[in-house]
């Protein structure tokens, strides 16, 4: 007879609930990614994943706390290229540094840039707006999510491209930044695709171009950037998951194993391709590569930006 019962620590992670990060607003690109893989995570880990919507600073807030919080799987952020790359340059007094104070989990999805613009902003096409935009420099207005946001990234790119700078308007996420764009109090916005598919196709915005090599597949009528008179323009983003330094192997893998067969499920791609993202290879969501690809962004973006005064 086997007397011998498994203590309670024995059990395998997780055994509660896990928090989830999120640095922008809800109902934003980085939310809408979250929320759509991690639904499918909690199925796999036997647990809920609750996400929380951490504010401000372009999404180093969250990021912050995210670096300083416990290494033990029960919280985790969902960053991106703004998070995890754009803000070492952009920040120099940031506390937190994207490859020392983090484990990559998994890379969750690609999301092409597009110039999006209130409805009836005057330029009809992408080589209007470039017209208007540098004749009227002093008068329009980009949203963005924060100073290192994606969307303020983007936009700096391209800002850099025309030599113009016109007024920034900040907002928590593109999320809400999206709902000022549809109401026409700003002019306009680069934003992840994923925010702006369901707008788009609404006809409560205008998209003059998606910035990469081909058009979407959600998207078949807006141009390429090189299609529509901008090649130099060429921008596309990325969510993924990290966790605090430190955390064990054991835990990283089976956040991996569970990010990445979310990434199979016939129902999440779906939403995902839906929204535009570009979903990663199975190569291309280990953690090993989601590190290299942290390590090429921050070296990538280093010498574009310039620190936020
Ligand atoms: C960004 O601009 O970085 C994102 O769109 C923010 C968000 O997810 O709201």
């Amino acid at each position: 007879l086997c007397a011998f019962v498994a203590p309670a620590a024995a059990q395998s992670y997780p055994t509660r609930s896990i928090i989830m990060i999120v640095p922008f607003a809800a109902g934003g690109p980085t939310d809408v990614v979250a929320r759509i893989v991690t639904a499918h995570m909690a199925q796999t880990l036997g647990q809920s994943i609750i996400i929380e919507n951490v504010v401000g600073a372009g999404g180093t807030t969250a990021t912050t706390r995210a670096a300083r919080a416990a290494n033990d799987g029960y919280t985790l952020i969902t960053g991106h290229m703004g998070t995890h790359a754009a803000s070492v340059p952009l920040y120099p007094k940031l506390v937190y540094h994207p490859e020392k104070d983090f484990e990559p989990v998994a890379l969750l999805a690609g999301t092409p840039i597009l110039i999006l613009a209130r409805k009836d902003f005057p330029p009809k096409d992408l080589k209007e707006f470039v017209a208007y935009v540098k004749a009227n420099a002093e008068k329009v207005n980009a949203a963005h999510a924060g100073v290192g946001s994606v969307s303020h990234v983007s936009c700096e790119l391209l800002h850099s491209i025309l030599d113009i700078k016109p007024v920034g308007v900040p907002f928590n996420g593109t999320g809400p930044a999206m709902n000022a764009l549809v109401a026409g109090q700003v002019d306009y916005m680069c934003d992840q695709i994923v925010n702006a598919v369901p707008q788009i196709n609404a006809g409560t915005i205008k998209a003059y171009a998606i910035a990469t090599a081909e058009r979407n597949p959600s998207l078949p009528n807006v141009p390429t950037t090189a299609e529509a008179g901008l090649p130099a323009f060429q921008a596309q983003a990325w969510n993924a998951i990290f966790a605090p330094k430190g955390t064990s192997p054991a835990i990283l893998a089976s956040l991996n194993a569970a990010a990445s067969k979310a990434l199979d499920d016939g129902a999440v791609r779906k939403r995902l391709l839906d929204l535009g993202s570009v979903i990663p290879a199975p190569a291309e969501r280990t953690p090993e590569a989601l590190a290299a690809l942290v390590k090429a962004e921050i070296a990538k973006w280093t010498p574009v930006l310039k620190p936020a005064t």
